[in-house]
């Protein structure tokens, strides 16, 4: 076994989320008493392959654990795609990396199970709030942007109700609908529409006149930036630097295709990047400890080629390999909830995993 690491690398890749800065705070503390050394590179991959970084302070972190957002910065940089993986490796022996943390969603995982694969130590963290790393039930950041969804939705309702109108809430969540899911869940929601199953416009406009008509002041449908509604990606703008379709706003698009098919009056509500922001709950805090505490730990020890998740609670160790193979939509288990509470038909099982 290799002797104790003592320069870490870490980064933080993709879109960023709240409980950033406990993670990394704990990393620091958690290495720093091994006497090891945290490296942070600026802009995710954009800094590895830049050579941009700097040795992380405790008294920078300090103030901020509680505090959305990343110190380090973020970026889409994928250097697979841009064919700067020799600048990667250049740049990590310059700043003589042992082993490099990665947290992210899946394109920045993808990078350092590359990275591994090249024989360099690399260990991933779930990182994003759409939580759709294979591999673990939770992300940095996810519970967060749940609750913080779940706070602007039931904001919403009282004014809903007294106006006697509908509303179209927009999730982020551009392949998988786990926001989309647990916000609708916890706010009572009468429809969920998700990215894993197409659904019929007509028989949500059934559902929201079924609703009226028993007497319902107010019918709530929460639906995932992803959703498939064809006319709704039409409006999708052009492609940004990163190969993305940005679909902020197909909320707008639904909610005027239910009042055409319902003549009821819609409001709209984009959660967009709000998402992202607010203090870190409970929750988020005591999950970000687990997974520093257990990247640190495998750092300190020289081992790459894994990602560290939580399943069922527990922190488990994943390889990176796996992790890399793509992204984790609503699981069928999941979906089912949903059903049963009437949120959803599940008439196509569409591409929820099993
Ligand atoms: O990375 C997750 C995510 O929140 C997606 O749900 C969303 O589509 C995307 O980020 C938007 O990212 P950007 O910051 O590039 O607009």
């Amino acid at each position: 076994m290799a002797a104790t690491a003592k320069r870490i690398g870490v980064l933080t890749g993709g879109g960023d989320s709240s409980g950033i800065h406990a993670f990394l705070w704990r990393l620091h503390q958690t290495l720093q008493e091994s006497g090891a050394t945290l490296i942070g590179f600026e802009r995710g991959w954009w800094g590895v392959a830049h050579g941009k970084w700097h040795e992380i302070q405790k008294s920078e972190l300090r103030p901020l654990i509680f505090q959305s957002g990343t110190i380090l910065g973020t970026s889409r940089t994928n250097p697979m795609k841009e064919g700067s993986m020799p600048q990667v490796l250049d740049t990590l022996a310059a700043a003589k990396i042992d082993v490099l943390i990665a947290a992210g969603g899946d394109d920045t995982l993808s990078v350092a199970a590359e990275l591994s694969r090249q024989g360099f130590p690399a260990i991933g963290v779930p990182q994003t709030i759409d939580n759709d790393v294979i591999g673990s039930e939770t992300s940095i950041g996810f519970p967060t942007a749940v609750q913080r969804g779940v706070d602007m939705v039931t904001s919403c309702i009282p004014s809903n109700w007294a106006h006697r109108r509908d509303m179209v809430v927009e999730a982020m969540g551009r392949e998988a609908g786990w926001l989309a899911l647990h916000i609708a869940l916890a706010t009572f929601a009468d429809v969920l529409l998700l990215p894993e199953l197409p659904f019929d416009l007509e028989a949500v406009a059934d559902e929201i006149r079924r609703r009226v008509s028993a007497g319902q002041h107010s019918v709530l449908v929460v639906a995932s930036e992803g959703v498939q509604v064809e006319s709704a990606r039409r409006i999708a703008r052009s492609v940004d630097a990163f190969g993305n379709v940005p679909l902020e706003g197909v909320g707008y698009t639904l909610a005027e295709l239910l009042a055409k098919e319902t003549g009821r009056e819609l409001r709209v509500q984009v959660l967009g990047y709000a998402q992202r922001g607010g203090p870190p709950t409970e929750r988020e805090l005591w999950q970000d400890n687990l997974f520093a505490q257990r990247a640190a730990q495998l750092a300190l020890e020289g081992r790459g080629g894994l990602m560290v998740g939580i399943q069922h609670d527990q922190v488990v160790e994943v390889p990176l390999q796996e992790v890399s193979k793509g992204g984790r939509p609503v699981t069928r288990e999941w979906l089912e909830k949903a059903a049963s509470l009437g949120l959803l038909k599940l008439a196509h099982a569409g591409r929820a995993a099993h």
